[in-house]
């Protein structure tokens, strides 16, 4: 095992009214908030309503950015930012999926650091500051709400990119499984690809810790057993539940204490897929997983094979690939390209390999060469 230090400082509260807290947290930050939304999803589904007359309560102001586009971009948090230097917020809360939670955290930085969110974000400058950060999620996958990191994409440059700061831990987290309700099959599913992808990522990580390991298997077990049954039942709030809490347990840091790094390799080419074709996140791994999986069975075929034992039954490396995959398609995710409506022609394909060239798509445990891609690609295809 690496040796580890242990350090999560979010406050979680989980379950039904776990909005009722709200006002009177938020409210010990200051009196003045800049509320961070989506495209409308949130005032469909009443948890704007409520977070807002929460925070009344609380005697707490708010001021509202909205319209954060999933896959967000660094335009909308530098007009962001800007709206919560004028105002003098003393907080960011993120209302939403992990889109909105992302930019709210990178928004609280940009806000107290004079230089471009893009140059913290790409690790040019180191940020001294941050504004609180409070996380009202509305959609089980990215686990987010418990960790420090943030996405963004730049697409001028063609380039998503992950960053992560201790400064962005929420301070606290808001997770009431009802608000989880109204999210569409599409996106339910991609959640579950999700939270199962980020298992994978520190299953497949640098190091071993098999404790840790165990916990992973675990997290995925609990995805595969619920998420098939909610996504026949999306009104099944005890369903919504056990896959919102195995999304938080999946990348909160509990599934790689012990190990250097979880790999990211996927998630790399994941970014790649959405910041060319705008494809969503769930999407994009559910096409890349079964590819990266392929291209290392004959380099690591012992850990495919635990986790094709543990989870899938089975001794045999393409077997759990092929279970993997087909998990995948019946959630109703797309495991080609093909199949998200991509259709790459002989350029497009050369567009695609250039730009994870260019990006350097790698992984940390598991380094990936030109003629990776090349194989990644056309599996993918
Ligand atoms: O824009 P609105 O109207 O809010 O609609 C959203 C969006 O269309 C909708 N939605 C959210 N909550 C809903 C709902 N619709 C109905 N009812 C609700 N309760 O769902 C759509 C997708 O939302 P989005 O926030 O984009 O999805 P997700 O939570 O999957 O977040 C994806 C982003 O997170 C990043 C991804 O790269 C991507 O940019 N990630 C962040 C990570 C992290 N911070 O740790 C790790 C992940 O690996 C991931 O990379
Ligand atoms: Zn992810």
């Amino acid at each position: 095992m690496a040796c580890f230090t242990l350090y999560n400082p979010v406050k979680l509260h989980f379950g039904k009214g776990a909005l009722d807290k709200l006002g009177k947290e938020a409210g010990e930050y200051g009196k003045k908030a800049l509320l961070i939304l989506g495209k409308g999803s949130v005032k469909a589904n009443g948890s704007y309503h409520e977070a807002v007359s929460k925070l009344k309560e609380g005697s707490v102001e708010v001021f509202e950015y909205s319209g954060i586009k999933s896959n967000p971009i660094i335009e909308d948090i530098e007009k962001a930012a800007e709206l919560g230097r004028k105002k003098k917020v003393n907080m960011v809360i993120g209302l939403g999926g992990g889109s909105v939670i992302d930019s709210a955290k990178i928004i609280a930085l940009a806000i107290s650091n004079p230089e471009s969110p893009w140059d913290i974000v790409t690790g040019k400058v180191r940020p001294k500051s941050a504004l609180p950060v409070i996380c009202i999620l509305t959609l089980a996958a990215t686990g987010t709400e418990m960790n420090p990191y943030a996405v963004v994409q730049n697409t001028k440059l063609k380039k998503k990119v992950g960053y992560g700061h201790k400064l962005m831990y929420p301070k606290i987290s808001f997770l009431d499984p009802t608000f989880t309700l109204s999210v569409p099959k599409n996106y339910t599913a991609y959640g579950i690809v999700d939270l199962i992808a980020h298992s994978l990522e520190a299953y497949f990580g640098k190091g071993e810790a098999s404790l840790s390991d165990r916990f992973t298997l675990a997290i995925i077990k609990e995805a595969i057993k619920n998420g098939p049954e909610l996504l026949e039942n999306l009104n099944n709030y005890e369903l919504r539940e056990k896959i919102m809490y195995a999304a938080t347990c999946a990348l909160n840091g509990i599934t790689f204490v012990g190990k250097e790094s979880p790999d990211w390799g996927v998630h790399d080419i994941g970014h790649t897929l959405s910041v060319l074709y705008d494809i969503p996140h769930g999407a994009s791994l559910s096409i890349a997983y079964p590819a990266w999986l392929k291209l290392q069975s004959q380099r690591i075929p012992e850990k495919i094979i635990e986790l094709g034992y543990n989870v899938f039954a089975t001794s045999k490396v393409d077997d759990t690939i092929y279970k993997l995959e087909y998990f995948f398609k019946m959630l109703g995710s797309p495991i080609k390209l093909s199949q998200a409506g991509i259709n790459l022609d002989e350029k497009a394909k050369e567009q695609l390999f250039k730009t994870m060239a260019k990006n350097k798509v790698s992984g940390v445990a598991h380094t990936l060469s030109e003629e990776d891609y090349r194989f990644l690609i056309e599996e993918m295809l």
